[in-house]
């Protein structure tokens, strides 16, 4: 089975999200599952920069507004899984993220830059750029891969079964209907039930209408998006595609995050051997300039600053936590970045609680892996969550999740109920509705836990043998790849 991926980032070149390190992992895992995977990317800089050994695989000459266009095949890491690069440099060479300018604008030419990487990922896909490997399955990622499955299914040469992954509905490349033009596409695709969404037109729509499958990141968000409350306008798209939309949970990277192996955090620890995780918290209190207390119940935030995280929640539920007359006092500690309002807010709620509140407002990799060893538990207070990946890695190390009971998030955190605590079940807390007084009862509920050491320590330990890994989700999609392309052979025999 050779499978290509499309997508916009991969852990560890080009990272905002999550998406990233589900393109990190899921391939290495699809090889070990036995399939032959490669990967195709846009030549953004640290890209075309960090993958290793390239050579030319075909000149593709002039393209969306790029005068030239080379593609190249190289690996992710020395042995590392194989990836095609696209080589554009009017459209990737520049400073920024893959969907923001340094000034935090979007690019004006996100239809050019992610249309071609769908150009190029069909084209591949039929065959035609590299004879020498053609994919069974194309599987793009979110909208900014997405147009991939619309260039597939209107190419008489592809055999290749699309499978679609949305990642977050939320984002969906919407574009001014007449920018179609220049996709090179039939127009009789720019009708409601193609590609336009209310007179624009809608890159997501490409996957949810073409490719032969769906996929989204836990089976919970896949229920959730087939209805208005989390549909972002599309839950009628989504009921209409039936069956053909499941969810598979992502997993963790135990080679990247594992306390017993990591380098990026002070003192390594283990279930057996917790003893390192108290002077991991030390270090991130003394880090943050935080008061240096073993008993004080210390919160972190890792997270991108968006309404999505509902992070307003926290800032709203803040003064109930820091009342809480506990010995030492609870503490928080927030690393994100994104909105503007967001960090202004964070940052003053740091200065007016000097000691108990502390903010860095940066991206930063290890630091992200110090926050996960250090604290007592982690906040994901979601208003929707597709998947969610720092729940997963906080479980790995020790540190309990309050999360809302939403998306993948309540499809991986076990909520302290009294049942769920006497069964030996509880791995987190969870509250239900998306308000400050919900989310201030379940971090009482964890700071009252956390004056327990028995009970905490057995909320630790219930988290820290969770096993979401990513050979399971891998296993998952070799079976829909071959779901897929049953079904294309299927419409093909019609
Ligand atoms: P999303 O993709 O919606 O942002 P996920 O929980 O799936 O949410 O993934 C977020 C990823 O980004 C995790 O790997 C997390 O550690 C990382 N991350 C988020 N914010 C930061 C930050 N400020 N610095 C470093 N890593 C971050
Ligand atoms: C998206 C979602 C997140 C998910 C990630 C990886 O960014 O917001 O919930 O974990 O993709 O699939």
């Amino acid at each position: 089975m050779k499978v290509l991926h499309a997508a916009a980032e991969v852990y560890p070149l080009v990272k905002t999200g999550g998406l990233a390190d589900v393109l990190g992992a899921l391939p290495e895992a699809l090889i070990a599952a036995g399939a032959d995977v490669r990967l195709v990317l846009p030549g953004l800089p640290a890209i075309l920069a960090g993958v290793e050994r390239q050579r030319v695989v075909c000149e593709i000459g002039a393209a969306f507004g790029a005068g030239r266009v080379t593609l190249r095949l190289g690996r992710l890491a020395p042995g590392g899984v194989a990836a095609y690069v696209i080589d554009a440099p009017y459209l990737y060479q520049r400073p920024g993220n893959p969907y923001l300018a340094p000034d935090g604008s979007e690019w004006m030419d996100s239809l050019q830059r992610f249309g071609l990487l769908g150009w190029v990922a069909a084209h591949l896909a039929a065959g035609e750029l590299d004879p020498g490997w053609t994919p069974d399955v194309l599987h793009a990622h979110d909208w900014h891969a997405a147009m991939a499955c619309a260039y597939a299914a209107c190419h008489p040469g592809t055999r290749a079964a699309t499978v679609y992954t949305i990642h977050n509905l939320a984002y969906q490349g919407l574009f001014p209907e007449d920018d179609f033009h220049l996709l090179g596409l039939p127009s009789r695709l720019m009708v409601p039930v193609g590609l336009e969404f209310h007179g624009q037109l809608s890159f997501m729509k490409a996957g949810l209408k073409y490719a032969d499958r769906i996929t989204t990141v836990s089976p919970n968000y896949a229920r959730e998006i087939a209805t208005e409350a989390f549909g972002c306008g599309l839950d009628g798209v989504i009921r209409a595609r039936g069956a053909d939309v499941s969810g598979i949970l992502n997993g963790v990277d135990g080679t990247v995050w594992n306390p017993a192996t990591d380098r990026l955090i002070p003192v390594p620890y283990s279930a057996a051997a917790l003893g390192g995780k108290a002077l991991c918290k030390a270090a991130l209190q003394h880090e943050f300039g935080l008061a240096v207390d073993a008993g004080a119940p210390l919160f972190a935030v890792v997270s991108r600053l968006t309404s999505q995280k509902g992070l307003d929640l926290l800032l709203d539920a803040l003064p109930a936590l820091l009342d809480f007359p506990a010995a030492g006092g609870p503490q928080l500690a927030v690393q994100g970045n994104g909105d503007p309002a967001l960090e202004a807010a964070f940052a003053a709620a740091a200065a007016m609680h000097p000691g108990r509140v502390a903010v860095r407002l940066v991206y930063d990799e290890a630091l992200a892996h110090r926050m996960m060893a250090g604290a007592d538990a982690l906040l994901v207070p979601s208003r929707f969550e597709p998947c969610g990946l720092t729940q997963l890695y906080a479980l790995r190390y020790g540190t309990v999740p309050v999360v809302r009971h939403v998306g993948g998030l309540a499809d991986t955190v076990v909520g302290a109920s009294e049942a769920a605590v006497q069964a030996g079940l509880a791995t987190g807390f969870m509250f239900g509705p998306a308000t400050p007084a919900a989310l201030a009862q379940a971090l009482l509920q964890a700071v009252a836990a956390h004056g327990q050491p028995a009970l905490w320590r057995q909320l630790m330990l219930r988290g820290m043998a969770q096993n979401f890994s990513w050979a399971s989700a891998a296993s998952q999609y070799m079976a829909l790849y071959r779901d897929a392309q049953q079904a294309l052979q299927a419409a093909n025999h019609l």
